[in-house]
């Protein structure tokens, strides 16, 4: 009786200690695996890195050229409808998004990212935070596509 007590205390002891130790190698992955990411939304790269982006979404090319009529049409749609959360400049730094848990994004500089395909960025604003349960709203139903692409064309210069 008392040897069993003492393995059953010693495999509580065991199993107190293993998450600690999984969360360290964790994070030592993703301090890894996170090095070049300038901030960016950590939990959504991952989700794309695992489970990879829609097939609707994937192959999508920007129809429309970078000029600076669609660029400055872009801005201001950002200026509308992101900055609250992304900050004024994108730097993930809006006033509506410092409660949130995950934070906005940093876009500046996302547009340079292998990750950011236009597919991927046509996926992150139509569904928002949907799949990766996070604050982002999703556009699909409120802005036209047209205008997500002209987005997507300013954040590109941020
Ligand atoms: C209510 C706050 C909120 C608003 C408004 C918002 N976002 Fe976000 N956004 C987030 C949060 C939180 C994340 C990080 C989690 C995620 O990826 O969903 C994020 C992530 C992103 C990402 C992914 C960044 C990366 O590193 O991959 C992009 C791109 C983005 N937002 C663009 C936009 C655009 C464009 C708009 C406006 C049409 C917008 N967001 C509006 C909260 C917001």
């Amino acid at each position: 009786m008392r040897t069993l007590l003492t393995l059953a205390v010693a495999g509580i002891a065991v199993l107190l200690a293993l998450p600690s130790h999984a969360q360290m190698g964790g994070g030592r992955g993703m301090m890894q695996g996170g090095g070049g990411m300038m901030g960016g939304s950590m939990v959504r790269h991952r989700f794309a890195m695992h489970n990879g982006i829609p097939a609707e979404y994937k192959s999508k090319k920007n129809p429309l050229k970078a000029t600076s009529e669609n660029i400055a049409a872009g801005r201001t749609l950002y200026t509308q409808n992101c900055a609250v959360c992304h900050g004024p400049k994108g730097a993930g730094d809006g006033e509506g998004g410092k409660a949130l848990n995950p934070p906005p994004g940093n876009l500046v500089g996302l547009g340079r990212m292998p990750v950011a395909s236009d597919g991927f960025l046509m996926w992150t604003i139509s569904e928002g935070g949907t799949p990766v349960k996070s604050a982002m709203p999703p556009y699909k139903s409120v802005l036209k596509e047209e205008d997500i692409w002209r987005l997507i064309l300013y954040v590109r210069t941020l």
